[in-house]
C-alpha cells in the first residue's frame, strides 16, 4: 500500500486527507504533519490519520508527499525534509498543492533526481467534487504520472496541464468556486428582497446551481446553448439576463480572473531582498487566503 504523508491540515490538507479516506486509503496510511499538536488531534479524531509535528519524520519513508502549506512556506518546508527524502529507500513524489510556487523553485530546493508535482487544487475537494489541474517536473515519467492521476481521483476532476498554464488555471478553477458562492449570495439576497424567506431563498438558489452545473457536466453542452434554450422570446429569463449583460457581467468575469492569474504570478515571482531587517511573515504581499 502506496504511504503518504500530508504536510499541513488546513483547508485543503484536510479536503485531502478527507478524499482518500472516503475512497478506501487507510488511515494508517496518512502521516499528516501539523504545527500545532491540537490540529493534529483534530484530525486523528475525525479520520484515524497518523500525527506528527515533526515534518521530517513523516516523510520518512512514504511513497508520496503532498505539501499543503501556505505559497510562502513551501521552500522552507522542502529545505527541512530534503535530506529525509534522499534516505528514502524508494523515490518519494513531491506534490505542491501551492499557488504560485513554480516547479523550477521546488525542484532547485531538492536533490536532482526528485520527482516534483505542481496542482492547483480547489476546495470542492471536500466533497470529492474538486478540480485538480497537475504540471509534472523533469522527472516524473509516465507511470507516475499515472499514479498521482489515480490518487487526486479521490478527490475530483484531474486534468494535466503545462506549466506555463497554471496562472490561467487558478483564475478557471483555484479560486473560482468564491466566484461562484458569491454568486449564489447575491441571489440569495436577491430572493430576500422579492419577500422569500432566507431559508428558502438559499435552498433555491444552492439547487439551482447544482442543477445547472450538473446539467452543463452530464450534457456536456456548450453553456451558451443551454442558455439560449432556456431565453424564451419577450420571455422573463432574457429579461434578466439582459440585466446582467447591461450590468457588465461578462466584462467583471474577464477583468476578475485577469486580477487572478496576475496575483498568481506574483506569488511565483522573486522576492527583493529585505532592505533592513527581517521581512515579516506579510510583507511580501501574501494574503491570508492565498
Ligand atoms: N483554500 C483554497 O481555496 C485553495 C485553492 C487552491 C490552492 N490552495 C493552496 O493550498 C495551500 C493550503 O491552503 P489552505 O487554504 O489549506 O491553507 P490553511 O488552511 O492555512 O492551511 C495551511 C496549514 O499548513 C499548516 N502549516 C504551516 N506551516 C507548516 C509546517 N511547517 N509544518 C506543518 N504544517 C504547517 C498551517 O498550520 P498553522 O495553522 O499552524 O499555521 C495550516 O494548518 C496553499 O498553498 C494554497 O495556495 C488553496
Amino acid at each position: 500500500m502506496t504511504k503518504i504523508s500530508i504536510i499541513g491540515g488546513g483547508k485543503i490538507g484536510e479536503a485531502l486527507i478527507s478524499g482518500l479516506v472516503s475512497s478506501g486509503v487507510n488511515p494508517k496510511d496518512i502521516h499528516v504533519a501539523n504545527r500545532r499538536p491540537e490540529r493534529g488531534k483534530e484530525l486523528f479524531d475525525a479520520y484515524g490519520i497518523v500525527d506528527y509535528t515533526d515534518v521530517t519524520q513523516a516523510v520518512d519513508d512514504v511513497d508520496t508527499v503532498f505539501l499543503c502549506v501556505k505559497p510562502k512556506d513551501i521552500v522552507s518546508v522542502l529545505a527541512e525534509m530534503s535530506e529525509t527524502l534522499d534516505n528514502n529507500a524508494q523515490d518519494t513524489t513531491v506534490i505542491s498543492m501551492a499557488a504560485g510556487i513554480t516547479l523550477r523553485a521546488m525542484e532547485e530546493v531538492v536533490s536532482a533526481g526528485t520527482p516534483v508535482v505542481r496542482v492547483m487544487p480547489n476546495t470542492p475537494m471536500l466533497v470529492r467534487s474538486g478540480t485538480l489541474a497537475v504540471s509534472v517536473g523533469r522527472f516524473v515519467g509516465a507511470e507516475e504520472l499515472a499514479d498521482i492521476e489515480e490518487l487526486l481521483r479521490a478527490v475530483g476532476d484531474v486534468f494535466v496541464v503545462e506549466e506555463s498554464q497554471m496562472d490561467a488555471v487558478v483564475a478557471m478553477s483555484g479560486s473560482s468556486p468564491a466566484y461562484y458562492f458569491l454568486f449564489v449570495e447575491a441571489m440569495i439576497d436577491a430572493g430576500i428582497s422579492l419577500g422569500l424567506p432566507r431559508d428558502l431563498a438559499r435552498d433555491l438558489a444552492v439547487s439551482s446551481a447544482h442543477g445547472a452545473a450538473l446539467l452543463m457536466k452530464e450534457t456536456g453542452e456548450e453553456p451558451s446553448l443551454l442558455r439560449a434554450n432556456v431565453s424564451s422570446p419577450g420571455g422573463t429569463t432574457i429579461a434578466a439576463i439582459r440585466e446582467l449583460e447591461e450590468s457588465g457581467l461578462r466584462g467583471a468575469i474577464y477583468r476578475a480572473t485577469s486580477k487572478c492569474a496576475e496575483r498568481n504570478a506574483q506569488l511565483g515571482a522573486p522576492r527583493p531582498a529585505p532592505k533592513h531587517s527581517v521581512l515579516s511573515p506579510t510583507a511580501n504581499g501574501e494574503t491570508e487566503d492565498d
